[in-house]
């Protein structure tokens, strides 16, 4: 979606998830009242722990405060850099984690967070999601419920 990225968005796009690689950091869905405070928590863990990660490793301190900014706001958006970093997110999760998602949750809930990704879309990468199909007929029954769905 950005074929000339520059670091610190690269960076960002590579790690922007990584607390959710260490067990004993990552935050926990039930532990947060609302899915935003959670994907909230989340990205804030993960800049944290990428800060970390590159102070160790002596990286700049503009680079690194750039990426804890993109990864912090990661699932939000809030200029066109981190935007970027948002979209390309919230198709990958359309495009690739969907199928694991509804194995590990109930179709209510996978309809739930279809539509909180589908929301956040821009109109035109609606209509990209839009025209995916899935070899599974539940998620494909979602999807359609999702992009029919009234009010967006
Ligand atoms: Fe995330």
């Amino acid at each position: 979606m950005e074929p000339n990225a520059d670091d610190a968005l690269k960076i960002a796009a590579l790690g922007h998830d990584i607390e959710r690689a260490i067990e004993e950091q990552k935050v926990i869905r039930k532990d947060y009242i609302s899915y935003d405070d959670f994907k909230k928590a989340h990205a804030l863990n993960s800049a944290k722990i990428l800060k970390e990660i590159m102070v160790e490793c002596n990286v700049g301190k503009e680079l690194i405060n750039d990426v804890f900014f993109l990864v912090s706001s990661h699932e939000t958006g809030g200029n066109r850099r981190v935007d970027v970093l948002r979209d390309a997110d919230t198709i990958s999760f359309f495009h690739v984690n969907l199928p694991y998602y509804s194995v590990r949750n109930d179709a209510e809930e996978t309809k739930v967070r279809c539509l909180w990704g589908y929301n956040k879309l821009s109109d035109n990468l609606k209509k990209v999601v839009a025209n995916f199909r899935y070899k599974d007929k539940e998620i494909e029954f979602i999807l359609r419920e999702v992009v029919d769905f009234p009010g967006h």
